[in-house]
């Protein structure tokens, strides 16, 4: 039987977990706070943080008890989590650090498109001192947005029109990226803003050969009709047909095709990226273009896919690492991913360490999936902590069901939370599919 060593204690990781226990594998985790749910499918856990200093001491790793590692989250990746496993001789399921970096510098990730010429790609402008890029934004008309080039959760980007109205509150906050080193790098990216419809392609990729998983559109505002704060996503949907509402075929495959070409680039590179690749994009006018790659599965975009893979994952893993990629199957199911987070998430002050009830009997009785996220487990209890606290997902032949069934069951949590009750609703996906048609001129 596989042991895996599997680092993280979100959503997604909950859902990797139990992608692995269905392909047979016994399961060894450490997570920064103890998801009672990956506790109770790992053969072992400790709660710990995801440094390369503390991963490096454990047991598992000094005497290579485990057979592969899964990294969850990008920040361990970034930092090099996989080259010190596989220096151990533990093989992982994750980039190394020289291809990471596809999500840990956006500059890079812009730079590599433009160098290989890869489509998607938009106007971008990087700077290091405040008074280059106010120079530069002065003069600059087009709708612009303004990114930390290092990581923040997605939390650090300002978008003009959402995010702030003039120019000047625009140059205001590029300085302070770049003064407060915002995302770790006293650097900022200015980008032309795209109009359009975003969604996430993840793809399994052994370095050469690519597998699609189904399209996943994300919400990332924290309010009812994306409004409000960026947060790390509050729920998401995917279709029986593995497209979206508003996009077509030619658009998947246009979509596979750049994240290939990046993949190709980043080989041609000596970058050689096996893992999961994250595309998001923005279905523009003239077609996809790439907000960001990410290193990893999205969350919570993982919540769609894995409970529908058919393939065995633990067969995937391997493909991957032995770079002989096997073909995902997915069932032909629609799924809708429902956060809910504690009071005042995406605001600086979350009610944290309040006590949420869960029924996860009446939940499994409405047909629905429960993950747990960023909750700590104490004494019987479920807390939450400043992060995103669990996740329903209903399942089912299309999405108005597995939107109502992901609905239910959040009757059967409380404390002081919030939700999203919008996501997947019918409204929401008219809308979307009618602002694409006004977009296209059709
Ligand atoms: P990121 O962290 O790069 O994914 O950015 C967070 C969010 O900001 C994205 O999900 C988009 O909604 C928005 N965003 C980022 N870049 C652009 C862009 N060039 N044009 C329009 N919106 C963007
Ligand atoms: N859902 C956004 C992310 O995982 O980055």
């Amino acid at each position: 039987m596989n042991k895996v060593l599997l680092l993280g204690s979100g959503g997604r990781e909950h859902a990797i977990a139990d992608a692995l226990k269905r392909g047979g594998a016994k399961i060894y985790a450490v997570m920064p706070h103890k998801n009672p749910g990956i506790a109770k499918l790992s053969q072992d856990y400790v709660v710990g943080p995801l440094s390369l200093g503390f991963v490096r001491e454990l047991d598992w790793v000094k005497f290579k008890r485990v057979d592969f590692a899964v990294i969850g989250p990008e920040d361990p990746l970034i930092e090099g989590m996989a080259d010190m496993l596989e220096d151990k001789g533990i093989p992982v399921v994750g980039p190394r650090k020289n291809a990471a970096i596809i999500e840990g510098s956006k500059e890079f990730m812009r730079d590599l498109m433009k160098k290989h010429s890869i489509e998607g790609f938009v106007d971008y402008f990087v700077f290091d001192s405040p008074s280059k890029v106010e120079e530069f934004l002065k003069d600059y008309d087009k709708p612009f947005v303004v990114k930390p080039v290092g990581v923040t959760g997605g939390k650090g980007v300002r978008v003009m029109g959402d995010h702030f109205k003039t120019k000047e509150e625009g140059i205001k906050y590029a300085k302070e990226v770049i003064e407060k080193k915002i995302g770790g790098v006293g650097r900022v990216i200015i980008e032309e803003k795209m109009i359009g419809e975003e969604y996430t392609l993840q793809v399994f990729t052994d370095g050469r050969e690519l597998s699609g998983m189904p399209l996943v559109q994300d919400f990332k505002r924290a309010y009812e009709g994306d409004k409000g704060p960026n947060t790390g996503g509050m729920g998401s949907y995917s279709m029986e047909n593995h497209l979206l509402p508003f996009i077509t075929k030619e658009e998947y495959t246009k979509s596979m095709k750049i994240l290939e070409d990046i993949i190709a680039a980043l080989r041609r590179e000596g970058r050689t990226y096996k893992g999961v690749m994250y595309g998001q994009f923005m279905l523009t006018a003239e077609g996809p273009k790439i907000i960001e790659i990410n290193c990893r599965f999205g969350d919570p975009e993982a919540m769609n896919v894995l409970p529908i893979l058919k393939t065995n994952f633990v067969d995937i893993a391997w493909s991957i690492i032995e770079g002989k990629l096997i073909k995902a199957e997915f069932m032909e199911k629609a799924t809708v991913v429902k956060y809910v987070v504690p009071e005042g998430y995406g605001t600086p002050n979350p009610a944290k360490n309040e006590v949420i009830k869960v029924n996860e009997e009446r939940i499994k009785r409405e047909g629905a999936l429960l993950y747990y996220a960023s909750v700590d487990e104490r004494g019987g209890k479920i807390y939450t902590t400043t992060s995103r606290s669990l996740a329903v997902v209903g399942i089912a032949d299309n999405l108005e069901e597995a939107e109502k069934i992901a609905e239910n069951a959040l009757h059967h949590v409380s404390g002081r939370v919030y939700m999203r009750h919008d996501i997947a609703k019918k409204e929401m996906i008219e809308a979307k599919i009618r602002k694409m048609k006004e977009l296209r001129g059709s």
